[in-house]
């Protein structure tokens, strides 16, 4: 299913500037984006691929995800950089039962546009969704020592750290590593700490 019953998304595509003076082209993801997201999937380094919950590099996950998109699920916002992937963020929701005001992010930025920005922006413009479609909480889960860029730029934005599951991570030579969970408030006090 293509499309949305909880959220409007009128405000996309939207242009940002980055630090740089780099355009980019922030819009959700659609059902012709399956080459593009592949693509750029495949410049991820694979010790970073390693901690995603999917093998992101298998054609047949990337159609499942474009052909079967339900943004209300999980929304991706896929940011462009002419007909190139350069970043893609994620908020993830329940729509039922007793997690349903408790949204997750999960974002990634192509090595050669980190930090300019367009991650923590990302993370804002989904917050941001989040807030304005009712959501309560957000959570983001990252792996300690490793994904320190994560943690600081969630942190910048109002993220808290509220948990560490030891050893929930392992990495590509087996190494255990820390798994830190963040979250950060919605509603009143996200929409006092952005305005
Ligand atoms: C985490 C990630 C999305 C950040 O993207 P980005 O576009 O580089 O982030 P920003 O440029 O907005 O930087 C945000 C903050 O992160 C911190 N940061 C960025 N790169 C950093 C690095 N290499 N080391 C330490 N801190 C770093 C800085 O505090 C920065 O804020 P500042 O620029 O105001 O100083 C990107 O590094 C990435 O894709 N990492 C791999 C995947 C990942 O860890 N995903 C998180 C799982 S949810």
């Amino acid at each position: 299913m293509t499309g949305s019953h909880v959220y409007r998304l009128t405000a996309y595509p939207k242009e940002i500037v980055l630090r740089d003076g780099a355009k980019v082209v922030l819009r959700p993801m659609s059902q012709q984006d399956g080459d593009a997201l592949l693509s750029f999937f495949l410049g991820i380094p694979p010790d970073e691929r390693h901690y995603m919950k999917d093998d992101v590099t298998s054609p047949q996950v990337v159609e499942e995800w474009t052909h079967h998109l339900d943004y209300d699920r999980a929304l991706p916002l896929l940011a462009w950089v002419g007909d190139t992937v350069v970043a893609d963020g994620t908020l993830h929701r329940t729509r039922a039962g007793a997690r349903r005001h408790v949204g997750e992010l999960r974002i990634l930025v192509a090595p050669e546009y980190r930090t300019m920005g367009l991650g923590s922006a990302m993370m804002q413009e989904l917050a941001s969704i989040a807030n304005e479609h009712g959501l309560e909480r957000l959570m983001l889960q990252a792996v300690a020592q490793k994904e320190i860029a994560a943690i600081k730029a969630a942190e910048a934005i109002g993220f808290v750290q509220v948990a560490v599951l030891p050893g929930h991570g392992k990495d590509l030579d087996g190494r255990l590593s820390d798994i830190v969970i963040l979250e950060m408030p919605l509603g009143e006090w996200f929409n006092w700490w952005v305005f």
